[in-house]
C-alpha cells in the first residue's frame, strides 16, 4: 500500500570491499571516468614513491617540498585526493585554500617515522631541557615528515619546518637566531644536514625520548649545538656501506646516488646526495651510458631504471626496500574514494583541527619564504 512517503536516496558511502577484487583495467578505467566527470574541480597529487600503477593518475607529481608548494598554490580545484601518506595529506590541508577538502585514499598510509615523535614525547623533553638550557636558545626544527600537532609545537615556540630538499637552509636560518636546534624525528636528515655545515659530531647529541634526559648528561647538552631526534626511515636505514662497497668492487666507475635519509655512514661514502626530486634530475641529467646506484624508495628506482634504458640503474640494496605505508594507495582505494566523491558520499576527508593547522601554517610559511 503507497504511504505517500519517498523512500530516502541511500546515502551511506560505497564500501571498499566492492572494489577490492575488481580487475585493474576495471579500477583504471572508473578512475579515468571520475577524473573527466570532476575536471578542474579534483587535483590527485602524487608522491615519487608511489606505485606506477597509481602515479600515473597524479595530475601533479613531486617530492615533499614540491607537492606542499603545489597545494599551496592550487587554484581551480575543490578535491584534493592525495597519493602519498598521512602527514603529506595534512600538509595540503593547512596550505589549500580553506574551501578546499583533501583526502587520503588510505587512512592506513602513515609513516613510521612521522609515529616515532609524539606531541607528549616533544613537550616532555622541551620541558626537561629547559631544565639545563635556555629554551629561548633553541629552536625546534621539524621534518615534514611528522604530524601536523609537532608542526603546531613549531609554530608555537618560534621554530620551523624542512623537508629533504631545505633542510640546510633552514638549519641554517634556525642557528643564525639561535644557539641550538631540536630537531626531529630523522636523526640521519639532522646529522647528515650538520655535517654539511661543518658542525663536529661532539657538538651533536642523540635525543632517545625513553631515557632520563634523552640519555645525555647534563654537560653534554649543555656542550651541544644540534640535538638530534632517535627516529629513522625504516626504508633509508636498509641501505649499509657494504653494499656501496660491494657496488664499486663489482663496477668500477659506478656512482653512489643516495637519499639523505641514509645513514651518515653511507651519506659519507656516497657521490651525491639529495632529496626524491634532486635524485630524479641528477639521473636526468646523467650522460647515456652512465651507471649508477641509488639509495631511495624502490618504486622511484624502478621507475628511474625503466625511464633510462640508456643508462645502467642499480637498487643499491639486495633488500627489497620499498615504503610499504606509501603502497597501501592502490587503484581499488584510489577508484574507491574518488567514486564516494563523485557521488557525495566523501571518504577519508583528512582536516586538521584549526588551532593546530594555524600554528602548523606559520612553521611551514616560514620554511616556503626560505624555499
Ligand atoms: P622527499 O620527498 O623530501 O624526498 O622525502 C622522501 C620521503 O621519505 C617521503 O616521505
Ligand atoms: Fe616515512 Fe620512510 Fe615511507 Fe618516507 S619512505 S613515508 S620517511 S617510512
Amino acid at each position: 500500500m503507497a504511504t505517500g512517503l519517498l523512500t530516502p536516496p541511500d546515502v551511506s558511502p560505497l564500501p571498499i570491499e566492492s572494489y577490492r577484487h575488481l580487475p585493474d583495467s576495471g579500477l583504471e578505467q572508473r578512475i579515468s571516468q571520475v577524473k573527466s566527470e570532476l575536471g578542474e574541480s579534483l587535483l590527485i597529487l602524487g608522491h615519487h614513491y608511489q606505485q606506477d600503477q597509481v602515479i600515473r593518475f597524479a595530475d601533479l607529481r613531486g617530492d615533499s617540498l614540491k607537492l606542499s608548494q603545489l597545494a599551496a598554490g592550487s587554484q581551480n580545484c575543490r578535491s584534493i585526493v592525495f597519493c602519498g601518506v598521512h602527514f603529506m595529506a595534512e600538509t595540503a590541508d593547512i596550505l589549500s585554500r580553506p574551501e578546499v577538502q583533501v583526502f587520503l585514499p588510505d587512512l592506513s598510509a602513515g609513516c613510521s617515522m612521522a609515529d616515532m615523535a609524539d606531541l607528549d614525547s616533544v613537550e616532555a623533553a622541551w620541558a626537561d631541557l629547559g631544565e639545563i638550557i635556555d629554551t629561548k636558545d633553541l629552536m625546534p626544527v621539524t621534518y615534514i615528515n611528522s604530524t601536523a600537532e609537532l608542526k603546531a609545537f613549531c609554530g608555537r615556540h618560534g621554530g620551523i619546518v624542512c623537508t629533504s630538499s631545505n633542510a640546510r637552509a633552514v638549519l641554517e636560518w634556525a642557528l643564525a637566531s639561535h644557539r641550538r636546534a631540536l630537531f626531529f624525528p630523522d636523526q640521519h636528515l639532522g646529522r647528515n644536514t650538520a655535517r654539511t655545515m661543518g658542525i663536529p659530531l661532539e657538538q651533536m647529541v642523540i635525543w632517545d625520548p625513553r631515557l632520563n634526559l634523552g640519555g645525555n648528561t647534563e654537560e653534554a647538552i649543555d656542550g651541544s649545538r644540534i640535538l638530534l631526534w632517535k627516529g629513522h626511515c625504516s626504508v633509508h636505514q636498509m641501505f649499509k656501506p657494504g653494499h656501496v662497497t660491494q657496488f664499486r668492487h663489482q663496477f668500477p666507475g659506478i656512482q653512489i646516488l643516495v637519499h639523505p635519509e641514509c645513514m651518515m655512514e653511507v651519506v659519507a661514502v656516497a657521490d651525491l646526495v639529495g632529496s626524491t626530486e634532486f635524485i630524479i634530475q641528477t639521473i636526468e641529467r646523467a650522460p647515456a651510458g652512465s651507471s649508477w646506484a641509488i639509495g631511495t624508495e624502490l618504486h622511484l628506482v624502478n621507475r628511474l631504471a625503466a625511464e633510462h634504458p640508456d643508462k645502467t640503474i642499480h637498487f643499491l640494496s639486495p633488500m627489497v626496500c620499498m615504503c610499504a605505508t606509501m603502497y597501501r594507495i592502490d587503484l581499488a582505494h584510489l577508484a574507491w574514494c574518488l567514486e564516494n566523491l563523485a557521488r557525495g558520499t566523501p571518504v577519508n576527508l583528512i582536516r586538521v583541527a584549526s588551532e593546530t593547522a594555524n600554528w602548523a601554517r606559520i612553521a611551514l610559511e616560514r620554511m616556503l619564504v626560505l624555499k
